[in-house]
């Protein structure tokens, strides 16, 4: 027991480190590897992730001399070992003796070995072998003195975002006599009276696979559900067994920011701390902003505690078409962002560079061109950088500003058949790249976890809106926040259907509003006669909708903005001291912007540090702020606080490009 605790307290400070992947090497290697790890500030690395066919070479045999080596080998050099349970890639003697193990997609065609994941999540084969291994590795190593976490399979889903295979045909069957008390009221969810597709035994459904024309949503939906389970379950499984076997170290598994195919809101309770990889694209204009956005919503999903960066890059990777290397210094402003925002851990995939393999391109801590190179240099720094930061404080509640995210929604409002086409994600984000550019903290919630903490709540195209969700937001508008409600929202149940008496019929009564018509627009870029935006006009100016125009009736709310038409655009309607608003469009990126502009005006939310040009981010944690120069130029700004790095007291910082800073500014001296 307590040896567990201080395996626990290891991982209280920032962990600094990579994938490892000895067995890709000679033994020899191996001991260079560890004094170049201690050079590089390196306090834990991820083993063996991809190492069973190592481990169990065949059915019959294990390997852990290898392992044991290593495990020592880092233990005595003072490193932490984050130990896989090496189950994300099976050997080729489970493939060939247990084909039935192997996924498939749509059309029933399977996916063969020769990469890696696959595996059919459902398949009982699989989860047999996978624990029979995850049992010996857990025996062995439960209390080993390097092991300080466990890393649970390896991006659960990542290759794999549906498996429509046998197993996953007899599985969907057995989860679906689990959820539905019976075979009519699956057939009631699922409105199976459309086009002869009632059910007599839960036997007679098959996974939605492919077929000649527009499939079931809600049976899409419960295969979505359904699919994130069987992540989850694998997940769950090797955890118990861990458990069994006497592991007391935390336990985790590498997410992937906002993946459609897995509902991390389901499955963070699971995880002991959130550990997350993230790869910003160089190229992408807004890869600043869209890393905040993950790094908060990691942080958004187990409140108050640190997670970690299991995975980025040293420098390019190898699996975009075109791999942009990051410009010098960015890798440590990413960093920066991260702990910002929340992250106890920075680590990269991976340590040293394979030299075979689809991932020999991709840039790791040591590159293959050694130790003479900007990216080893950048490294060094960075550890140096990490090892010096005091102990952070937790994140805190931070974020007076909610953005709902939720991703049963997620699957429902991008199912096809709809008045228009809408890309979820990117409209959350639009929201959010508005909201940063004006340096407020925001949560990334379900509707469900809205609260008086929050002064102000932005649920974006919140089609599939749950009761308890709904009632959610009744009462934070209630309790005197300040609600805003966007199109296309409030329009199906959990099972996507039309709830009885029209659209809007939970919010409704709330916005003060009635909901008669989507008016559809011709999308952006799209050819088609009719109107390609919608103009309107609030208080402060005129701003641009695109998509949706819908009709709107103000029955008990006021008209804030107009359509160029004169009809109504964005009503508000007051609840005591909250306000219930609704916007009849989806806006650009300006108008957006604008409008974000007027709730900030309307509810008085603050930024983290007053009068940042937009190019600079900055991040409360607790008393920590984090201030971080996305920008091309020099920029001096004007905060009071300790920094941390410095240990100095400042009324300002200059910040280079790409430079960051640590300050200690308690909660309410954020302004000199
Ligand atoms: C993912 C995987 C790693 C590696 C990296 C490459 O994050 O988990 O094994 O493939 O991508 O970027």
């Amino acid at each position: 027991m307590t040896a567990a605790r201080d395996r626990r307290r290891a991982l209280g400070g920032v962990l600094y480190g990579a994938d490892y992947n000895p067995e890709q090497w000679p033994a020899d290697v191996w001991p260079e590897d560890v004094a170049l790890m201690r050079q590089a500030g390196v306090t834990c690395v991820s083993v063996g992730i991809f190492a069973w066919a190592r481990i169990q070479p065949t059915e019959q045999s294990f390997d852990f001399a290898w392992l044991d080596r290593i495990l020592d080998l880092l233990h005595d050099g003072g490193i932490g070992v984050n130990l896989a349970t090496a189950t994300a890639s099976p050997p080729p003697w489970v493939s060939n003796r247990y084909p039935e193990i192997l996924p498939s997609d749509e059309n029933g065609a399977r996916f063969w070995p020769g990469s890696r994941q696959h595996f059919a999540p459902s398949s009982p084969r699989y989860r047999q072998l996978a624990g029979r291994l995850v049992r010996r590795i857990a025996e062995r190593y439960a209390d080993h003195p390097a092991v300080v976490l466990w890393h649970v399979g390896n991006e659960f889903g990542c290759h794999l975002p549906m498996d429509f295979s046998d197993a996953a045909r007899d599985a969907f069957r057995d989860w679906l006599r689990d959820a539905y008390d019976g075979i009519d009221a699956l057939n009631d969810a699922w409105g199976t009276d459309f086009w002869s597709q009632r059910y007599h035994d839960f036997d007679e459904v098959f996974p939605p696979r492919k077929a000649p024309y527009s499939r079931n949503p809600a049976a899409m939906l419960d295969f979505r559900r359904f699919t994130s389970d069987m992540w989850l379950q694998c997940y769950l499984a090797e955890r118990r067994i861990l458990r069994d076997a006497g592991a007391g170290q935390p336990i985790t598994t590498n997410l992937m920011g906002p993946f459609k195919p897995a509902d991390y809101a389901r499955w963070a309770p699971h995880l002991d701390v959130i550990a997350d990889d993230c790869y910003p694209d160089p190229a992408d204009p807004h890869a600043v902003r869209h890393a905040a956005f993950q790094r908060d919503l990691m942080r958004s999903l187990k409140p108050g505690v640190p997670w970690l960066l299991m995975e980025q890059a040293a420098d390019a990777v190898s699996w975009r078409p075109f791999n942009l290397g990051k410009r010098p210094g960015r890798l440590a402003a990413e960093t920066a962002q991260c702990i910002g925002r929340g992250a106890d851990g920075i680590m990269f995939f991976q340590w040293r560079q394979s030299r075979a393999g689809s991932e020999k391109f991709h840039s790791a801590m040591l590159p293959h061109a050694g130790t003479g190179t900007r990216t080893w240099r950048d490294v060094v720094t960075l550890g140096e950088t990490i090892a010096a930061l005091p102990a952070l404080p937790p994140p805190g509640r931070d974020a007076r500003v909610a953005l709902v995210f939720d991703w049963e929604n997620w699957w429902a409002v991008e199912e096809r058949d709809h008045p228009t086409t809408l890309d979820y994600l990117e409209l959350v984000r639009r929201w959010y790249r508005a909201l940063h550019r004006r340096h407020l903290m925001v949560d990334i919630v379900a509707a469900e976890r809205v609260d008086d903490g929050y002064d102000l709540v932005i649920a974006p195209q919140l089609y599939l809106l749950r009761e308890a969700g709904a009632a959610t937001l009744a009462s934070f508008v209630e309790g005197g926040g300040t609600l805003l409600v966007t199109p296309f929202s409030d329009i199906v149940d959990e099972h996507d259907r039309f709830r009885p008496g029209g659209f809007l019929t939970q919010l409704g009564p709330l916005l003060g509003i009635r909901l008669t018509d989507f008016g559809v627009l011709v999308p952006p870029g799209g050819v088609g006669v009719g109107e390609r935006t919608a103009p309107f006009t609030d208080a402060r100016g005129t701003a641009v909708g695109t998509l949706l125009a819908e009709e709107i009736h103000a029955v008990d709310a006021e008209v804030v903005a107009v359509f160029g038409t004169g009809a109504p655009a964005m009503t508000s309607r007051t609840v005591g001291t909250g306000r219930a608003l609704y916007l009849a469009t989806i806006p650009d990126e300006q108008g957006t912007q604008h409008l974000v502009d007027g709730l900030i005006e309307l509810t008085g939310v603050r930024p983290v540090v007053e009068g940042l040009p937009p190019f600079v981010e900055a991040a409360r944690r607790g008393d920590l702020v984090t201030l971080v120069n996305h920008g091309e130029r020099s920029v001096t700004i004007a905060v009071g606080g300790t920094d941390v790095l410095a240990h100095a007291e400042v009324r300002h910082v200059v910040l280079e490009p790409d430079g960051f800073a640590f300050l200690h500014v308690p909660t309410s001296e954020e302004s000199p």
